[in-house]
């Protein structure tokens, strides 16, 4: 039954895009009932997936289609490239989109949709920001200093709409993933982003997103757009977030959950903490009872933005949330959150679905180690590992799937419904 009303809202998002095109590009917002991509997300509460892989094979699109999984969040930042930043060229001195990229792109964006996927795109690098993991694990923040590092990467992202406004995959367009400009206006660690001045958030990253929508929007009226606030898209930047006044309808406000962060990730857990239990967030120091009452209270400053700014739930997105799958209480604290973000009706994408070169958050493995897990080692972050250039396929051959396993009973599920 849900499965059947699922494929039906997909055939509709599937038959739009002709009637879209026609569409004057003039500056007033696109109305609801004219954009069919505004429509995947006012029409239902949107369950993904993310995928960072360096290749995309068909059968992880088959797969996720398997699992009924609603739209991917993609990030084409690893696939290979001759140049140094794939579409980009190079992040020190962006100039034009590579075209071998953007055919390499096209061409992944329509095996999506032949399996009727829709794929919100996002950048892990922009001119300027270059990401680090790409970057020698040094973090790049020089977007935020320089104008002419902002006007790439606004021209980076005008060239992309236009390539992409008419492609039937694209529900969105995610400007940049976990900005943390926090780290360089205050030159010292995120923990102490309270003192961010919001005038000099506003000046910095609330200006750059202007510019950057406006931008696409002369070219392309249509395609969501999606924005993440600060501190690494952390729930509580939502503070210091402001919605682009002028566009308001076609806009989606983002943020990842990680936390509480010891708990979420392998390193910081060594299995000492579970869920519930007692830890502490990121961003603070003290210990606390971490249940769902507490993860509801941090997310807090996303409803008081809602409430302040008139911002409606369909324009909510969790980008990403998950946990490394070792740590005991995962599937506990999966529910707590999608009972928390269906709650909410907010869209929301788990991070990741069958990661290429780490396993640990792969949760169709189940909750315990593999054998050759000798990359656990390296890795110090999510998503990180030493060598990331060792690839998928003849490894996901050796992954043993366990679809039952409890952890991954939970996003089935929340897939399904
Ligand atoms: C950036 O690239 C352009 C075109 O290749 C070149 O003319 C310019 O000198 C480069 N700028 C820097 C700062 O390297
Ligand atoms: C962060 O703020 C605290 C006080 O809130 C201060 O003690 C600490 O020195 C600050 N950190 C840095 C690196 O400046
Ligand atoms: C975590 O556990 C390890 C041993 O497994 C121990 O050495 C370490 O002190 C513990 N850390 C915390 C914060 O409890
Ligand atoms: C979470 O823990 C707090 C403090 O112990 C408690 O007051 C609250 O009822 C708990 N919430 C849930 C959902 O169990
Ligand atoms: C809030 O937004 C809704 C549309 O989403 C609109 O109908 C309503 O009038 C707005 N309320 C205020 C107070 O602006
Ligand atoms: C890290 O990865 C390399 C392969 O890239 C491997 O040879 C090495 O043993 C690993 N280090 C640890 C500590 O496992
Ligand atoms: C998973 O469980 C379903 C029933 O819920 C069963 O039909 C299926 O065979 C199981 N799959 C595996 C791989 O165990």
């Amino acid at each position: 039954m849900l499965l059947l009303i699922a494929t039906i809202t997909v055939f509709n998002f599937n038959s739009i895009i002709l009637e879209s095109v026609a569409l004057p590009l003039d500056s007033n917002p696109v109305s609801k009932s004219d954009n069919k991509k505004a429509l995947f997300w006012q029409s239902s509460v949107r369950k993904g997936a993310n995928v960072f892989n360096r290749k995309i094979s068909s059968s992880l699109i088959t797969a996720a289609k398997g699992y009924d999984i609603d739209f991917i969040r993609l990030a084409p930042d690893k696939f290979l490239s001759s140049k140094r930043d794939f579409l980009i060229g190079d992040s020190d001195n962006h100039t034009n989109l590579i075209d071998e990229d953007l055919k390499t792109l096209k061409s992944v964006l329509d095996d999506f949709h032949i399996q009727k996927i829709p794929v919100v795109l996002t950048m892990l690098s922009l001119p300027g920001s270059r990401w680090k993991q790409n970057n020698n694990d040094k973090d790049d923040l020089r977007l935020w200093l320089s104008k002419e590092f902002q006007n790439q990467a606004v021209k980076f992202w005008k060239e992309l709409a236009t390539e992409l406004k008419d492609h039937p995959a694209i529900v969105g367009y995610d400007i940049l993933n976990e900005p943390h400009l926090e780290s360089l206006l205050l030159n010292q660690s995120p923990r102490n982003s309270s003192k961010v001045k919001r005038e000099e958030l506003r000046h910095h990253l609330l200006q750059f997103y202007s510019d950057v929508v406006k931008a696409i929007r002369l070219v392309d009226h249509i395609t969501p757009i999606i924005l993440e606030s600060s501190n690494h898209a952390d729930p509580s930047s939502f503070n210091q977030l402001e919605p682009i006044p002028s566009y308001q309808k076609n806009i989606l406000y983002s943020f990842h959950m990680y936390e509480p962060f010891p708990f979420t990730n392998g390193e910081l857990n060594k299995a000492n903490f579970s869920y519930p239990g007692h830890t502490h967030s990121s961003f603070d120091e003290e210990i606390e009872f971490w249940n769902k009452t507490k993860l509801e209270a941090y997310m807090e400053p996303v409803k008081a933005f809602q409430l302040k700014y008139n911002v409606s739930s369909d324009q909510i997105l969790v980008g990403e949330f998950g946990a490394v799958r070792f740590s005991k209480g995962v599937d506990r604290y999966f529910k707590d959150l999608i009972d928390i973000f269906n709650g909410n009706k907010w869209h929301s994408a788990v991070y990741a679905f069958r990661e290429d070169t780490w396993d640990g958050m792969d949760y169709e493995l189940g909750s315990k180690r593999r054998k050759w897990n000798w990359k656990m080692k390296n890795q110090t972050e999510v998503g990180q590992v030493g060598d990331d250039h060792d690839d998928d396929e003849t490894k996901t051959n050796e992954k043993e799937y366990l679809p039952n396993n409890t952890i991954f009973s939970v996003l089935r599920e929340q897939w399904a419904n």
